[in-house]
């Protein structure tokens, strides 16, 4: 595939501290607020993983002015009607994010566009993104009837739709309520279960308004929006690496700052405390979305069952949750989760194949994963299988691993978190 790297395992404890990089969900979606309100958006700590760049290439092909300078990033909106017609196809590499949401805002807009992604993008599910959008009334297909990428759409007038959505999916929801936005009518999308909701807080955020009864979310069209400032707090999701990385290192003891603690977000907090994993969650007060310093150490853990509601909100962790789970005494088994399936890739058969290899006992079932645990884990060739958060739950297990972990394509790394190796090894250093 692509770099190969060598990873071996840590001789002391990790200590210290690191500030995760910028939520990778609420990064994607400040660009696209900030390119459909009217005037300025500043956006700090924007995370400059490449798939928000596939975000930001996308609007700037839409005739969207976007400089990204050192501390910051601004968005210089000019309303829904100033987003151009693209003169070439919208690219959005790895993104299932910028392609679902996007979808949203391009079924609402009068003119011709056509998205295309990376091999990855090309297999997942889009259906449930343009079913639902057809309702609206927009004109848009794709390769498998509707299903895959490339998609072509021609936007326009829409009209609001009630909508039960069949997967409890923060991306399906937010493409609803993005073209909700723009259709005549109010807009209902009843979730299964709750997903993350920071569409929802955007909105608020940037003077628009949402609704929330029980499982209902409702938006009015016709809604127009102003630019504002965002803080983007540090993603949960890169943050898990370095949680799960302290749990399991002999004598370690590191403090992850200002995390983002949205709670449709902290089901990894949830599942590590009831392992029995050494936590302190100190909040600190903010204006936008929770945030707090969240200190972990080594612990003794024991495997739990994690299924249910509990999943949407630590979905992108469970591939470093079964890491963990092999380092906890007695059975762990994830059920409910076969949303892992169309993932970057199908995050059952890359975790289960990857951890085997280093000597875990894990088994794949039709939902998720049982493992057993505790096991000593060995080195061994391992692949990334070009998916960001397989790359780095490898690079976790490589620092207890007897002997070396030769990690192919680690370059995936980059989608989500670009200093990881750099910051790992400043734990490791201090
Ligand atoms: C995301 C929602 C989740 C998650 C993805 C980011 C979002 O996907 O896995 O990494 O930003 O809305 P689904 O909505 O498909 O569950």
């Amino acid at each position: 595939m692509g770099t190969k790297h060598t990873l071996t395992r840590t001789q002391q404890g990790l200590r210290g501290e690191i500030h995760v990089p910028g939520d990778k969900s609420i990064s994607h979606r400040a660009i696209m607020f900030g390119s459909v309100a009217e005037g300025t958006t500043t956006i700090h700590n924007f995370l400059m993983g490449e798939d928000c760049l596939s975000t930001v290439s996308c609007f700037r092909e839409m005739g969207v002015e976007i400089d990204i300078g050192e501390d910051r990033v601004t968005v210089q909106g000019k309303g829904w009607d100033a987003l151009k017609e693209p003169s070439r196809v919208l690219d959005t590499g790895n993104s299932g994010t910028t392609t679902r949401l996007m979808m949203g805002i391009l079924a609402g807009r009068p003119f011709h566009s056509v998205i295309i992604g990376d091999e990855s993008i090309a297999k997942r599910p889009m259906k449930r993104v343009t079913d639902p959008l057809k309702l609206f009334g927009t004109a848009i297909d794709g390769r498998g009837e509707g299903n895959f990428t490339p998609l072509s759409i021609r936007g326009g007038s829409l009209k609001a739709i009630s909508y039960e959505l069949p997967v409890a999916s923060a991306q399906v929801k937010s493409a609803i309520l993005l073209a909700g936005l723009q259709a005549s009518g109010m807009t209902e999308v009843v979730e299964p279960e709750r997903t993350r909701d920071h569409t929802e807080q955007m909105i608020l955020q940037f003077g628009g308004k949402v609704e929330r009864q029980g499982d209902v979310i409702k938006v009015r069209g016709g809604q127009q929006f102003k630019g504002t400032e965002v803080f983007v707090p540090g993603d949960i999701s890169s943050a898990a690496f370095f949680l799960t990385a302290a749990a399991i290192v002999p004598e370690s003891r590191v403090t992850l700052r200002n995390v983002g603690l949205n709670v449709t977000r902290t089901g990894i907090i949830e599942v590590m405390k009831a392992m029995g994993a050494k936590m302190k969650i100190e909040e600190i007060e903010s204006t936008g979305e929770r945030i707090g310093n969240i200190t972990v150490e080594t612990s003794d853990l024991s495997g739990i069952e994690i299924g249910g509601n509990i999943i949407p909100t630590l979905i992108d962790e469970i591939p470093v949750i079964a890491l963990l789970a092999t380092q906890a005494s007695g059975t762990t088994v994830i059920k409910n989760a076969e949303e892992l399936k169309v993932k970057e890739t199908n995050r059952i058969d890359a975790v289960v194949q990857e951890l085997k290899k280093l000597g875990a006992d894990i088994e794949a079932t039709e939902d998720g994963m049982i493992i057993h645990g505790k096991t000593s884990l060995h080195g061994a060739e391992v692949t990334s299988w070009g998916d960001h958060r397989i790359g780095m739950t490898m690079a976790v297990a490589s620092l207890i691993t007897d002997s070396p972990v030769h990690l192919d394509g680690a370059e995936a790394i980059n989608i989500s978190y670009p200093d990881f190796f750099s910051d790992l090894n400043s734990l490791k250093e201090s």
